[in-house]
């Protein structure tokens, strides 16, 4: 039988890093799913196919192959694309690619798929409340969206982008907007995940708590 941790929140909520450790102290397999939506979009700018070309896309999807190596690396049709997938032509487009009918579907059987047998940590926005709805474990990790912004900041800086603090912001706020309002699988938090608010706490102190909250629910079963 598996076991399934479900990670969701907002973007810049340290999912990312949390699940990593959280994944590597517990030896479960982690799979980060906005990588696989940032996969679909590099193949669509690839293959020069615009949002309206339905058509299209559903090509794409009945061939695309996403192979998330335990190494990390993420291969999209035979390419190693852990890079690419970062880069800001596909940051600008995942969040509408994400609202497509057949994306969401062809990667929510995808990530059923990927799961079964094993045992995983998964992180996203639906994870709790539309792919696995009977997680062992759910986790809702939140920030407060100034928090975020100046964690972005931080990472910018580290990759030598400029940018205004306002803007991030911004960005941040709308991001927000259109995840949790959207008609097919919003963010938002599942009536039995465990709420963290990370705004003041370091990586370390969230790891810890979500490792002893995955150390009593496999006490309890
Ligand atoms: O976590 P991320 O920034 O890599 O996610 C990229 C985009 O994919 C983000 O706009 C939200 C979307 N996404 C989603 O709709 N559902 C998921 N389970 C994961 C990501």
């Amino acid at each position: 039988m598996s076991f399934v941790v479900a990670i969701d929140g907002p973007a810049g909520a340290g999912k990312g890093t949390v699940t990593k450790q959280v994944g590597e102290k517990l030896e479960l397999i982690n799979i980060d799913t906005g990588a696989m939506f940032r996969c679909v979009t590099l193949n669509l700018l690839q293959e020069k196919i615009r949002l309206e070309e339905q058509e299209k896309i559903q090509e794409i999807l009945d061939k695309i192959e996403i192979d998330m190596k335990e190494t990390g690396e993420i291969f999209l049709n035979g390419e190693c694309v852990s890079h690419k997938i970062r880069e800001d032509e596909v940051n600008n487009l995942v969040s509408p690619v994400s609202l497509n009918k057949s994306v969401r579907e062809k990667l929510l059987e995808l990530q059923r798929k990927i799961a079964q047998g094993k045992d995983i940590i998964m992180e996203g926005r639906d994870i709790g409340t539309v792919v696995f709805p009977n997680a062992d474990v759910k986790i809702y990790l939140d920030a407060s969206p100034e928090e975020r912004a100046k964690r972005r900041m931080k990472q910018n800086e580290e990759k030598g982008i400029n940018s205004s603090y306002e803007e991030v912001l911004k960005n941040i706020m709308d991001r927000d907007k259109r995840d949790s309002t959207r008609d097919i699988a919003p963010l938002k938090r599942a009536k039995d995940a465990i709420y963290i608010d990370s705004t003041n706490m370091i990586i370390e102190e969230v790891v810890d708590k979500i490792v002893e909250i995955v150390g009593e629910r496999k006490k309890e079963r």
